[in-house]
């Protein structure tokens, strides 16, 4: 077993693979060096699962794509079929979903430098795209609505019969795929065929989105017409991405449009938040618990490693995604008979949604890896950041992980930080040995796997499924995409939802204190306990003798508080006059004290 130490030098975590044998020795060693550290023991398990699968995946993609691959006849060049699997259900269809998520995952490959050997195939799939932009369908024609169709024959003919129609997420993330291919070829001095080419098929899906976000959709299921949080969180990445590219080329007169349009589906995408028990409300419809890992992909489906643990934009380590993550993976625990006599805090196999029936209902491939993939992606971000902080919001799902955590920010150089994130670490591994439980010997992924017995069903080789696990084993490699801009949105001033009514607050004061005594906070707003001291917030001392905290406050609202001491019941204050600041509209505020 190797061990990893990380530790914090230039302002990065670096890692050093040791040999040493034991936790113990290790966390000597860090002390003695005063390296800011967290160590994780390799998962053999997942690591073999993972060297094993990986090939098998990226084949299975391949082999899904026209006109060469192994189980796409009949595809045109540069078109993906859903599965090979053309009854019960037939899958034989193109989506554009599901082709714009498996082209991203390989331009993504391609722009890391994985498999240079990709271009000809994204360079097939623009032109297969570019082609069914065009025909008219039933959604209407290019102009009149036929981008929002959801899918097509693999000819690239249209597809007539009834359908759950129209799915506004497609031209979301396909102008995301093409966006980030373009980014690329700029970088590689390609401007001009971005300009001339790429942009005028990119502009009519940006446009769209602009154009109808605002309308009602059916959700990424193709069940509930009304609006859904995936699809506002990826309309609004591909209108904010779309803005800076246009801007790289000159296109500067989509720019104000975009960014107007983007602002207003910002400040959409907060009035999905359902305070009690924190979760995203998945569909505005549908009569449901809301419950849904349509919530959970988009997180990881607008990950962007620069914006930090941002709620706004629902980062993967936010403390309203992480809740959300616990709300929706418990859903699953009750109900699959494959999930019986795991215990409460551990992995278990998840589905689309509880109330899911189609094709048996039962737990899929792709919704167990975006747990994996979300959790991999807050790693990842914890890391660059040197620091985990747990508020209010989130202190449920931090709570399975340490039954005595309170709120606050945990430096690297902490034991509850090594703690918490190695037994992350190791819950994320368990959603990926959940799903290497229930894959085949020959490493097929279908749809799903039984809820009763872990066999595979529905259909075979999807292609998405082969995605959702390269994405997901280039996670939890640490490797991230280029970043789309979510960095330091704010929601506009004139938004009013219930989430960005509050806004999560980090408190530290350094102040030393007697054994016996306590640090507490009190302050002017019902979240402060209205100055109330028997009420006030104990403080954490983990980084002692700095006393934290983390509490979500009312936004753009004038705060007064104090700390104070606690001894047995006697209450000691700080000195007048009271702190004060104003809270922002959104985004996380650090306040950094010292006791007076
Ligand atoms: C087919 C869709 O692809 C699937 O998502 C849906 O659950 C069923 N139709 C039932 O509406
Ligand atoms: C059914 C899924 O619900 C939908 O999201 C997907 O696009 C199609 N199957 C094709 O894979």
């Amino acid at each position: 077993m190797a061990l990893y130490i990380q530790y914090w030098q230039n302002g990065v975590c670096s890692f050093l693979q040791t040999n040493f044998p034991q936790v113990v020795m290790w966390r000597t060693l860090v002390s003695a060096l005063g390296l800011c550290a967290s160590a994780f023991a390799q998962s053999s398990t997942v690591d073999s699962y993972i060297s094993t699968e990986s090939p098998i995946a990226k084949a299975g993609v391949l082999a899904n794509i026209g006109a060469n691959g192994a189980k796409s006849a009949g595809a045109y060049p540069g078109v993906v079929v859903a599965s090979p699997s053309s009854t019960d259900p037939d899958y034989l269809y193109t989506w554009v979903r599901d082709s714009s998520l498996v082209f991203q995952t390989l331009i993504d490959q391609y722009a890391f430098g994985q498999d240079t050997t990709l271009r000809s195939h994204i360079d097939n799939f623009i032109s297969a795209e570019a082609n069914m932009q065009q025909v008219t369908n039933p959604s209407g024609t290019v102009s009149t609505g036929g981008l929002g169709e959801p899918k097509f024959n693999i000819d690239e003919t249209a597809f007539t019969g009834a359908w759950g129609r129209p799915q506004r997420d497609g031209p979301a993330l396909r102008s995301t795929a093409m966006i980030t291919y373009a980014n690329w070829l700029i970088s590689n001095n390609n401007e001009s065929y971005v300009t001339d080419y790429l942009w005028p098929i990119i502009k009519l899906d940006l446009d769209y989105v602009m154009n109808t976000w605002n309308e009602t959709t059916f959700d990424l299921w193709e069940e509930v017409e009304s609006s859904s949080f995936f699809t506002s969180a990826v309309q609004h990445r591909a209108l904010r991405q779309g803005s800076t590219l246009a801007t790289m080329i000159g296109q500067t007169s989509v720019v104000s449009g975009y960014n107007t349009q983007a602002n207003n589906i910002l400040c959409f995408l907060q009035s999905y938040w359902n305070p009690s028990p924190g979760f995203m409300t998945a569909n505005t419809g549908g009569g449901r618990s809301g419950r849904d890992a349509n919530t959970v992909l988009a997180s990881i489906h607008v990950f962007d490693v620069e914006a930090g643990c941002d709620g706004v934009t629902f980062q993967p380590c936010s403390d309203v995604a992480l809740s959300n993550l616990k709300v929706y993976v418990d859903s699953f625990r009750e109900i699959y008979n494959i999930n019986t006599g795991i215990p409460a805090h551990e992995a278990v196999a998840t589905g689309r949604y509880p109330e899911d029936v189609y094709q048996g209902g039962n737990p899929w491939y792709l919704t167990t890896f975006a747990v994996a993939e979300q959790l991999y992606d807050a790693l990842i971000v914890w890391s660059n950041e040197g620091s985990l902080t747990v508020t209010d919001v989130s202190f449920p799902f931090f709570q399975q992980f340490d039954s005595s955590i309170m709120p606050g920010t945990y430096s690297c150089s902490t034991p509850t930080y090594s703690t918490l994130t190695t037994a992350i670490k190791k819950f994320a591994d368990g959603f990926v040995s959940t799903a290497a439980k229930y894959t085949p010997s020959g490493g097929g992924l279908a749809e799903q796997y039984s809820r009763s017995n872990g066999t595979p069903t529905s259909a075979v080789d999807l292609t998405w499924s082969y995605a959702s696990a390269l994405t997901m084993f280039n996670a939890r490699a640490g490797l991230t995409s280029a970043s789309w801009g979510a960095a330091g949105l704010m929601v506009s001033p004139t938004c009013s939802t219930s989430k960005a009514a509050t806004v999560p607050v980090v408190f530290n004061v350094n102040a030393t204190t007697v054994l016996g005594q306590n640090i507490y906070l009190t302050g002017s707003v019902g979240a402060l306990s209205d100055w109330n001291t028997a009420d006030a917030i104990l403080m954490s001392s983990a980084d002692y003798p700095v006393w934290s905290t983390a509490v979500d406050l009312p936004a753009n609202t004038q705060i007064q508080y104090k700390y104070i001491i606690i001894d047995s019941g006697d209450v000691t204050w700080e000195s007048d006059p009271n702190n004060e600041f104003t809270t922002p509209r959104s985004g996380i505020t650090t306040l950094n004290d010292v006791w007076r």
